[in-house]
């Protein structure tokens, strides 16, 4: 598996927020970020909806609790149960409403001043498709991806609408990742559930 050390910078602040060491990652794939999080010493619950991707990701990082699930359909965990949860290129595939109900299930899910860590395709990611032909909603298109049929691209605009005053931001910052044969160009966001922390 290419590297793609993003989470690096932010071990801190999962330990820090982490309630009993435990992060939920959404969208898990084959456990890249998954086993970035097991060798830090973090227990994982990761998800995701394919099974192949599933059992990639249980022979990489046994330790992980893996459960396949759709991210269109609620989140099965209890208000306010992680400190922390990981949603690494997984947010991106929605239409509109439903993207705002999936985040309002993360911060549902998430325990007061939890921290959302995610990253999503940015509108400059041409190389990725952020120039696609048959446009469903502004900035989101039918693909022949290999994830999902459908992909949106995100502004600031687009990132200042998704997460509302219910978030405080701790970083918010448009970049080029280099884990593809092309430059793909992503917004890292890490957000802080408002309220106190627990
Ligand atoms: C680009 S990969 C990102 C994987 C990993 N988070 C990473 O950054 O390396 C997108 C992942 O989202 C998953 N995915 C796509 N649609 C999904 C859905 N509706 N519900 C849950 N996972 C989904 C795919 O199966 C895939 O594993």
């Amino acid at each position: 598996m290419e590297t793609d050390p993003w989470l690096d910078r932010w071990l801190p602040l999962i330990a820090e927020n982490a309630l009993d060491s435990t992060v939920l990652e959404l969208g898990c794939n084959a456990g890249r970020d998954t086993a970035h999080l097991a060798q830090a010493g973090f227990h994982v619950v990761a998800t995701d909806i394919s099974r192949d991707a599933l059992q990639a990701c249980h022979r990489a990082v046994p330790s992980a609790l893996l459960l396949c699930h759709d991210l269109r359909e609620p989140l099965p965990f209890a208000d306010g149960v992680f400190g922390v949860i990981v949603a690494s290129l997984c947010l991106h595939y929605f239409d509109w409403n439903k993207t705002r109900e999936i985040v309002a299930g993360i911060h549902r899910c998430l325990s007061p001043g939890g921290v959302l860590l995610c990253r999503v395709n940015s509108t400059r990611d041409v190389h990725h498709g952020a120039d696609g032909a048959v446009v469903l909603e502004p900035n989101y298109f039918l693909v022949e991806g290999r994830y999902s049929s459908r992909k949106r691209f995100f502004d600031r605009a687009a990132i200042d609408a998704l997460f509302g005053p219910e978030w405080a931001r701790i970083a918010m910052e448009e970049m080029t990742v280099d884990r593809y044969e092309k430059p793909k160009v992503v917004w890292e966001a890490v957000l802080r559930k408002a309220g106190a922390r627990q």
